[in-house]
């Protein structure tokens, strides 16, 4: 997944296009790279690594020019090298590219036979050729992409500039999503409409197979059949102002403190300011009708679906199945009458999330979607979209979107439950008051940062690390394995307690630290005779758990993390804390890029 911007303004384009480009920076920072129409002539500049290389290189050859394309990559054919970087450019045609071409070794070796040599790896260079080569033969740089389109197969958002033509950008989208920023005798395109809140808030979003023709007075659009389109011209409210760290040395640790506040900001959006009652936007779900639903996820998004099978099924009585996106768009399921989907995503653009929803549209009764980004493709193509109001996380590691999805997930099945009528009065107002208490225990387990970062310079030590949990805390478990291994680059996997002695117990040893996430519920005395079968095989636990619970573990535990105790029902957004804290300065101690990991990208909109 890469980040594009195209920009036809009055002013110099490079400064705008950098600034763009740091907005886009979360969708990948293997190299970054613009180039411009200059007195008519294309040129361009490209740097590996941090978009701040490219700012570095602008700053001694400057690029002019008032028109120009803007690229930040996340490498998927070809190294992170200078020469991989786009723009790619040929000739008269320069290209930036969000999306992977699947058939590009089939039109490479149709330009080699047509004499066409190649500088670059990747596949957008091939679209970049193709271009020129229609160019060559007389096309106009309209003709020429109408022509190239057709013949790419796979998923991309495309923006094309051309020599000689000051005032055009030709933009393309199929799959991977693309917005067209509208200026006072200006235009813009980037990836979504963060990359143009300091432009312009007056965004039209295109369609699959759409295809824009720009120039500053004008926009014409076309769908997939080549006939004219009118896309909606929205006007969105996005924070324009560049999030910073807020003091924080990351912007990761700023977002995990930030948790009790925006999970706070979540309760309240859903449930008032005081009472039971749960309110959804636009007509809400009528769970009455629901027989089954599906959730569908990647990574930390699908740990939130898992949890929330807990909570749907013991809650409201829903049968629920959960599945990770990618498995799920290929296996092409049944989706029988009385089934509801749900697609949880922070970026709202996970390619495989999407086309996993694409997949339900007309074979779903409902498509719902929780969200943290409100003008997103998965927010704009469900029937319904659940804010999780996180605010935006510019952490690669997801943290404060994932509380706040597990947040919003488990008002969801509160709701189930009070239409579907399988949850006493008095025990939902137990859970709603606890909700509305959480954000306060939240604020005390951030308290537990120092135990954490203490024990992070033993964790940073090992080659290995498992987590534990049960119930509830199984999901948890598998989310602190990936937030661990993410950012720290330390094998780490997670396993249901009770699978251990199903074979990965022979991993135990004690090099082998094993976390195991247990508060006292009724699961407790059970991942205490697993701790105990880790330990008489030397193995070394960190428990984490309230006073309570460390107490009954006694002192076999290596280590410990106390928690305040809180309704078993809402632990899971509790322990998410520690598991994050854990994570964070264990890769400190590893001294990785904790905001930006290498390999990873904030959104990941390709397959
Ligand atoms: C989260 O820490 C990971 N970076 C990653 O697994 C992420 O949760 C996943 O890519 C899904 O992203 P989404 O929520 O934006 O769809």
């Amino acid at each position: 997944m890469c980040g594009i911007i195209g920009y036809l303004g009055s002013h110099e384009a490079s400064p705008f296009l950098v600034e763009a480009l740091k907005r886009l920076e979360y969708r990948g920072y293997d190299s970054a790279g613009i180039a411009t129409v200059n007195d008519g002539a294309l040129d361009r500049r490209r740097a590996v690594g941090k978009l701040v290389n490219l700012a570095d290189l602008l700053v001694h050859t400057p690029l002019r020019g008032r028109s120009g394309i803007g690229h930040t990559r996340w490498a998927t054919h070809g190294g992170p090298t200078e020469t991989n970087a786009h723009p790619h450019q040929a000739s008269r045609v320069a290209v930036v590219h969000n999306g992977i071409v699947e058939n590009f070794r089939e039109l490479r070796a149709e330009l080699a036979a047509a004499g066409i040599g190649f500088e670059t790896e990747t596949d957008t260079e091939t679209v970049a050729l193709l271009t020129n080569h229609y160019l060559a033969q007389g096309d106009s740089p309209r003709a020429a992409v109408e022509r190239v389109l057709p013949r790419l197969e796979g998923a991309f958002a495309l923006l094309f500039l051309f020599a000689g033509e000051d005032d055009l950008l030709i933009a393309a989208r199929k799959g991977s999503p693309l917005a067209i920023g509208h200026g006072d005798g200006e235009n813009f395109v980037g990836s979504d409409a963060i990359a143009l809140a300091p432009l312009t808030d007056r965004i039209t979003y295109l369609e699959e197979g759409d295809m824009a023709v720009v120039t500053r007075q004008s926009i014409e659009i076309r769908d997939r059949e080549g006939q004219l389109a009118n896309r909606e011209m929205k006007q969105v409210t996005l924070d324009t102002a560049r999030v910073d760290k807020g003091g924080h040395k990351h912007f990761m640790a700023k977002e995990i403190m930030e948790q009790p506040q925006v999970v706070g900001n979540a309760i309240k959006h859903y449930l008032g300011e005081a009472g039971t009652n749960i309110s959804l936007p636009g007509e809400g779900v009528d769970f009455t009708r629901v027989e089954r639903m599906i959730l569908v996820a990647c990574g930390t998004a699908y740990y939130a679906c898992l949890t929330a099978k807990y909570w749907l099924e013991t809650l409201a009585r829903i049968p629920v199945e959960v599945d990770i996106a990618s498995e799920f768009r290929y296996r092409e399921p049944p989706v029988t009458p009385g089934t509801v989907a749900l697609f949880v995503s922070q970026s709202g653009e996970t390619a495989d999330t999407l086309a996993a929803l694409r997949y339900c549209q007309g074979k779903a009764d409902m498509i719902l979607s929780v969200v943290n980004v409100a003008e997103s493709s998965i927010a704009r193509e469900s029937d319904l979209a659940l804010p999780i109001l996180a605010g935006t996380e510019i952490g690669v590691a997801s943290t404060k979107a994932f509380s706040c999805q597990l947040t919003v997930l488990l008002l969801l099945a509160l709701k189930a439950a009070q239409d579907r009528a399988t949850l006493a009065e008095p025990e939902r107002e137990r859970l709603t008051a606890a909700l509305r208490g959480l954000p306060a225990v939240l604020n005390r387990a951030l308290d537990s940062d120092g135990i954490a970062a203490t024990l992070s310079q033993q964790l940073a030590e090992a080659r290995d690390i498992l987590f534990l949990g049960r119930g509830l805390m199984y999901p948890l478990a598998l989310e602190g394995a990936l937030k661990l291994k993410e950012i720290s680059y330390i094998h780490a996997e997670a396993y249901a307690s009770g699978e251990l002695k199903h074979g990965p117990i022979a991993l135990i040893d004690k090099r082998v630290p094993v976390v195991v996430m247990a508060p006292r519920d009724a699961l407790f005395d059970k991942s205490i005779s697993n701790m105990e079968e880790v330990m008489a095989r030397g193995g070394k636990i960190l428990l984490i758990s309230d006073r309570e619970g460390l107490h009954a573990a006694g002192d076999g535990v290596w280590k410990g993390i106390e928690l305040p105790y809180v309704d078993p029902v809402l632990t899971p957004i509790l322990y998410a804390l520690p598991a994050q804290l854990l994570a964070y300065h264990t890769a400190i101690a590893k001294g990785t890029d904790v905001d930006q990991p290498r390999n990873l990208a904030k959104s990941v909109t390709v397959e």
